[in-house]
């Protein structure tokens, strides 16, 4: 949701701003745009569009100089257009902006500066901290930014730079990610690690009110009201490499082919070297923490609300404990039932979007206990929760989310082991069971794979399609709503999702000749009943798709088309049967030319409400 950077050294810095936009870009791509100072001036470029524009910009017109700003954006207030790309300038142009978040109480600040006879250009919130940058200038660069951030209200982080001491650039954070790496004789400043990951590994990750004074050999960061911090250097882990396409037509398909390694890396940290139990060492519960659990509460947006819905089936069916599940974004103001009894789980990817930052403080507000499930090691939600398990998936770059959608599914399914054992609802037998199954999870992805003629094969039957419905029972409806998201989010063809059992009371009506239906059939406990539903859209001619475990001989003999995936523990089967959902919403994306990592209209990581 809009990337910042910032660089200060010796080098050029467009180089820098350039690259680290282009590692952001998922970021948000509605328009991009640079800032550098030179000779005593700012020099301003910004185009609509993708970066492929700016770079054009920047080539026809280049800018020098070693201290500059980028932005690439994720359109909030103001659409898609040159004059509200980032970064934004006061009239003189004595100071440049870049701004990831909102600004909420911009209109009064824009009246107020209106009335001082200021002008705007831009319908962006953020033109008005260029302008306050100039009417609070107080012949010193620090003091005035920190000033200037009393006067917002909103999430943002920003980025400063100004004319009169381009020895340093100020940044400072308030509910959006923001993080310094530290070089040697230049500094950079970005909203996510892979802008920086090709030129260094340290890090400061920057905490809500504090602002970075970032200078070519120095970085001090202090409190809003300038008192000295301390910050303890954050090593990443994370290869450049990592977050590179390494051959792959796009990332989405090279984190669809990463989940085995992702998977491997995430269970092997948590499971005893004999495969049969499971263990947290980041947790470390006992007993009684179980226990004095009266209701798990998951909440979480989007790809990883969908992994909660199946870990209320590992949760209530392994360890007994009653599970709510909530969309982030209505959690908070529904007045929700949560008290200290209550355990609070997020799910995020990114550890950064915004609605699931704010659930959890809600939960927390209203006494929960909680724990984050996160992918990204010091982010906000990582951060914000009392424990943190993290997903091992390595930087997922693709909007569409996959390899962290596996991973988060694995940390969840162990976690119900672990909780059911801890409290005594699950025998030693089963846990062994499920264990053995889970850890041949990695090798097994590979049957799917092998499947990906029969996949591609399938994409005619769906391209030119306007309507496709995912059915499935149990475990396979939150895999059916997984499925729908990936399919619309990418190929833009309408999906709904619907439990097996649901379609009669209404849905079977748009059912009708050559309507595509995939109907998930994995769950050997409810096989039967989903076999009756699949009939009934039979009765209605539509073209049906199956996905089945190895072995099934059933369901092949009602569907048109069958995908199988090697068969497994029925609580591990839908790790694996995603994936070939995921590959069929990726070619059908290709087959219909679309961007498949940088779907029209989203971004990654929504920082905003
Ligand atoms: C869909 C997708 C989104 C995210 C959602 C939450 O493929 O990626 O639905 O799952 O925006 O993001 P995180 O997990 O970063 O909180």
């Amino acid at each position: 949701m809009c990337g910042i950077v910032g660089y200060i050294g010796d080098r050029e810095a467009a180089d820098f701003l350039m690259d680290g936009l282009a590692k952001l870009e998922y970021r948000g791509y509605d328009s991009a745009g640079i800032a550098v100072y030179h000779d005593g001036a700012i020099a301003v470029r910004k185009k609509a569009g993708r970066l492929v524009n700016l770079a054009e910009a920047v080539k026809a017109h280049p800018v020098v100089g070693t201290v500059g700003i980028g932005h690439t954006r994720w359109a909030t207030h103001g659409g898609p257009s040159d004059v509200n790309a980032h970064p934004h300038t006061d009239e003189k142009g004595d100071f440049a902006i870049v701004h990831n978040g909102i600004i909420e109480n911009y209109m009064e600040l824009k009246e107020e500066l209106l009335k001082k006879g200021y002008h705007f250009k831009s319908e962006t919130d953020t033109e008005v901290v260029a302008h306050l940058c100039a009417d609070m200038y107080d012949g010193d660069f620090t003091s005035t930014v920190r000033k200037v951030l009393s006067r917002l209200r909103g999430s943002y982080s920003l980025v400063f730079m100004c004319k009169f001491e381009p020895d340093k650039i100020i940044c400072s954070k308030k509910d959006n990610p923001l993080i310094v790496g530290l070089g040697q004789g230049e500094n950079y400043i970005a909203s996510d690690i892979p802008a920086i990951l090709s030129y260094t590994r340290k890090t400061y990750i920057m905490n809500d009110g504090e602002i970075a004074i970032v200078m070519k050999d120095n970085v001090w960061v202090t409190d809003l009201e300038g008192k000295p911090i301390s910050k303890k250097v954050f090593e990443v882990n994370w290869d450049a490499e990592a977050a590179e396409k390494g051959g792959f037509e796009h990332f989405m398909l090279k984190e669809i082919y990463e989940q085995p390694k992702a998977i491997k890396d995430t269970m092997s940290c948590r499971i005893t070297k004999d495969g049969k139990h499971v263990h947290f060492e980041e947790l470390n519960w006992t007993p009684e923490d179980v226990n004095s659990i009266g209701k798990i509460l998951i909440t979480a947006c989007g790809t990883a609300y969908h992994a909660g819905l199946l870990a209320k089936y590992f949760i209530e069916k392994l360890a007994r404990i009653p599970v709510e599940v909530d969309i982030a974004s209505e959690y908070r103001y529904r007045d929700p039932l949560t008290d200290s009894k209550t355990l609070c789980i997020v799910v995020s990817q990114s550890g950064e979007t915004i609605d699931t930052l704010a659930a959890l403080k809600e939960a927390k507000r209203r006494g929960a206990r909680s724990l984050a499930i996160t992918n990204v090691v010091g982010s906000s939600i990582s951060r914000e929760a009392d424990q943190v398990a993290y997903t091992w998936a390595g930087p997922e770059i693709a909007v569409a989310s996959t390899k962290a959608y596996t991973t988060q599914l694995v940390t969840l399914l162990l976690l119900s082991l672990y909780m059911g054992r801890l409290n005594g609802n699950l025998s030693v037998e089963r846990e062994e069971k499920i264990l053995a199954d889970l850890t041949k999870l990695p090798d097994q992805c590979q049957g799917v794979f092998d499947q990906v003629d029969t996949i591609k094969g399938l994409c005619d039957a769906f391209k030119n399609k306007e309507d496709v419905f995912f059915i499935g029972r149990s475990m396979d409806y939150g895999l059916a709503m997984e499925g729908a998201l990936k399919l619309k989010e990418i190929s833009y063809i309408h999906a709904e999702s619907y439990a097996g059992g649901e379609l009669k009371h209404g849905t079977l009506s748009l059912i009708e000749a050559g309507v595509p239906v995939i109907a998930l059939a994995t769950q050997v406990e409810v096989e039967e009943k989903m076999i009756s539903n699949i009939k009934e859209v039979k009765a209605r001619d539509a073209y049906v798709v199956g996905v089945v475990q190895e072995g099934d001989t059933e369901v092949g003999k009602t569907v048109d088309a069958l995908i199988k995936v090697p068969a497994s523990d029925d609580f591990v089967i839908p790790i694996l049967a995603i994936i070939p959902l995921q590959l069929l919403a990726y070619y059908i994306a290709v087959s219909r030319g679309n961007d498949v990592d940088k779907p029209r209209n989203l971004a990654k990581s929504v920082t905003v409400e």
